[in-house]
């Protein structure tokens, strides 16, 4: 792919960055802060010679404190957009007790980000639950539908007359395997009932949030953040395709399809490529790889955008990124996905916004504080925050509009 010329994005496009709440807020009580302290956890860590504290989110990038210091990151990025997410343990720590301070902390942050031209996508849900969600039974059970949409209502009308953009659900695909079925995430489950259980609960989540949100405001722009992988069927072998298939229906658009008619926007994470060739990840060969070994291959996204078309809806690349703390890769990888993305669009595809993963260092959930995903890198100590020489390449895209 020559992504040496220049490449002018249509107007309007949003570039942004992404983040969670857990990943970086700082402060929370919920499921996930409890397991990283759980006895399960530190025995395992410590039994891999890990340090247990290592593995905890704490005050994580202390942005609950620090929105000015993201929001400057922002501007010197020139970003026009930025999706972050809300903390569901933070707005109603005990069931039906919202706190109004931590919304007005969110509202607060919001009319900043407005104020600088930049345009908010909320999360409601990025994988942490309340422990008092947890304890009804998590997503296993339908007794969290019903408080979600609770929260969801409360959330969306405080913050409705500041944002357009609101996405109920973050990866819920990914979250349901690492936490019920591969047993790594809380509640470190390993059972195909439970599974499925969550996963239908997921699904009558985000539709009843979806007539909510819309209920609320009709102009409501309402999505999900799907983790799609490409699965390149090796050779065009017929068996190889049948297996590609399976796998893009498995993981690509179940959940999509499911949801189809209750979506405004696709909202689509890109990591992964998976060589299929009488069975899955046949490649390990990458010529360039991320610091977690995750090995990198930019033209996946052309093809899993050209996939998406055929639900005809605008599209948001939502996540896209690495773990490069020497910054080795990222302006790399950054110009040859776009350089993709610029292809799907030119082929008809209605690519609308690109956020980068990450903005700043994060927790990375069962990974810890070692993987460094930031255009900015930040000292968990003073929690200051420095660009990395790909920040000033972003920078340059995003207030041109254009790659090259
Ligand atoms: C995605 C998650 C996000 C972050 C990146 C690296 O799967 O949505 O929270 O951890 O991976």
């Amino acid at each position: 792919m020559n992504a040496d010329k220049q490449l002018n994005f249509p107007p309007q496009f949003l570039w942004g960055c992404a983040t969670s709440a857990h990943q970086i807020e700082g402060g929370l009580t919920n499921d996930w802060s409890e397991w990283e302290k759980s006895e399960r956890r530190v025995k395992h860590l410590r039994q891999a010679n890990l340090k247990p504290e290592d593995f905890v989110s704490g005050l994580a990038a202390n942005s609950f404190v620090e929105q000015n210091a993201d929001i400057a990151c922002m501007k010197q990025l020139g970003l026009n957009a930025y999706r972050f997410s809300v903390d569901w343990s933070r707005i109603e720590p005990q069931p039906g007790i919202f706190d109004e301070t931590a919304l007005d902390t969110y509202l607060e942050f919001i009319k900043k980000l407005r104020a600088g031209g930049i345009e908010p996508l909320v999360t409601l849900w990025h994988w942490p639950v309340p422990l008092w969600a947890r304890d009804l039974g998590g997503w296993q059970s339908a007794k969290i539908i019903e408080p979600f949409l609770r929260f969801t209502a409360k959330t969306v009308n405080y913050l409705n007359a500041e944002v357009n953009f609101w996405m109920t659900l973050n990866e819920p695909t990914v979250y349901t395997s690492q936490s019920y079925l591969a047993g790594v995430w809380p509640p470190q489950k390993k059972n195909l009932l439970a599974y499925y259980q969550v996963i239908g609960n997921l699904i009558t989540a985000h539709r009843q949030a979806y007539d909510i949100i819309k209920t609320i405001d009709a102009n409501n722009q309402i999505g999900i953040a799907s983790h799609n992988i490409y699965f390149e069927a090796r050779g065009n072998k017929l068996i190889n395709r049948w297996l590609k298939a399976g796998a893009d229906w498995w993981w690509n658009e179940r959940f999509l399809n499911k949801i189809a008619a209750k979506q405004d926007f696709i909202g689509l994470n890109y990591y992964f490529h998976n060589l299929v060739h009488y069975g899955f990840n046949r490649r390990c060969d990458y010529d360039k790889c991320s610091d977690m070994g995750w090995g990198l291959h930019p033209e996946g996204i052309y093809y899993l955008l050209k996939d998406l078309q055929k639900y005809d809806k605008p599209v948001y690349i939502t996540e896209n990124g690495l773990a490069d703390k020497g910054d080795q890769h990222r302006s790399w990888y950054i110009k040859e996905v776009l350089a993709n993305v610029h292809r799907a669009i030119a082929e008809g595809v209605a690519v609308k916004g690109y956020f980068h993963w990450s903005l700043i260092d994060n927790f990375e959930w069962s990974h810890g504080f070692e993987p460094r995903f930031g255009l900015f890198e930040v000292d968990y100590q003073t929690f200051e925050r420095r660009a990395r020489p790909s920040a000033e390449f972003y920078a340059d895209i995003c207030r041109h509009n254009r790659l090259g």
